[in-house]
């Protein structure tokens, strides 16, 4: 719980939506983060299922929710109103796997990132996620894989490169030891490059 925070810190705040729609790690860690930071706070999870275990991440930190469906994303402005309505500066996709509107990605135009698990531009674009990329990945024979962080643009997987990291695959990796060495990565980055990118874009 945050303590000690006065009107003016609060006016202050950049508020940062975590678009996700799996068990939420990312999303955990990136919480975890900010929880005290006096600058920067998660203002609202919003999800596309309704039984994601995101959603239970945001019940344990008291963080507001959203659970969308295709038709209100798609077919009408509903979820753009509602994140103005909610004053949110940033917005972060965490294992979020539908694309994101022109309108939307427009109004948060270098003001959205999603993180990737593979060295972008290999192993991206539809059908390119979790276990698939991992499977591919191995498949290929690499030797290295790593984690993508990117400004959100039309195209899956195709905005501005802000920051990637490696690690080795070896030989007896399996796409599971993968995406465990991938997530560990992810934890360890994902939280600080926001936060870098936020203080950059905001000047604070
Ligand atoms: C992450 O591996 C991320 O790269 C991808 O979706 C996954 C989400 O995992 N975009 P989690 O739900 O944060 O555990």
């Amino acid at each position: 719980m945050k303590t000690n925070i006065n009107i003016f810190d609060c006016k202050m705040m950049k508020r940062i939506a975590i678009f996700a729609s799996g068990r939420g790690s990312n999303a955990l860690k990136i919480i975890e983060h900010f929880q005290e930071h006096n600058q920067i706070e998660v203002s609202l999870i919003v999800s596309n299922k309704n039984k994601a275990l995101v959603l239970n991440v945001a019940d344990r930190f008291n963080i507001a929710k959203l659970v969308i469906n295709r038709d209100d994303f798609y077919r009408s402005d509903a979820t753009l109103e509602y994140l103005k309505s909610h004053n949110i500066d940033f917005v972060i996709l965490a294992g979020f796997l539908w694309l994101v509107p022109l309108d939307m990605i427009n109004y948060f135009n270098k003001r959205m990132l999603n993180i990737h698990p593979a060295l972008l531009p290999k192993y991206g674009g539809k059908g390119m996620y979790g276990m698939n990329v991992h499977r591919a990945v191995k498949d290929a024979g690499e030797q290295e894989t790593g984690i993508t962080i990117h400004y959100v643009d039309p195209e899956y997987d195709e905005g501005q490169i802000v920051f990637q990291a490696k690690c080795q695959v070896n030989e007896n990796d399996t796409p599971e030891s993968i995406a465990q060495k991938i997530h560990e990565l992810e934890h360890r980055h994902y939280p600080t490059v926001i936060e870098h990118t936020i203080r950059s874009t905001f000047g604070i």
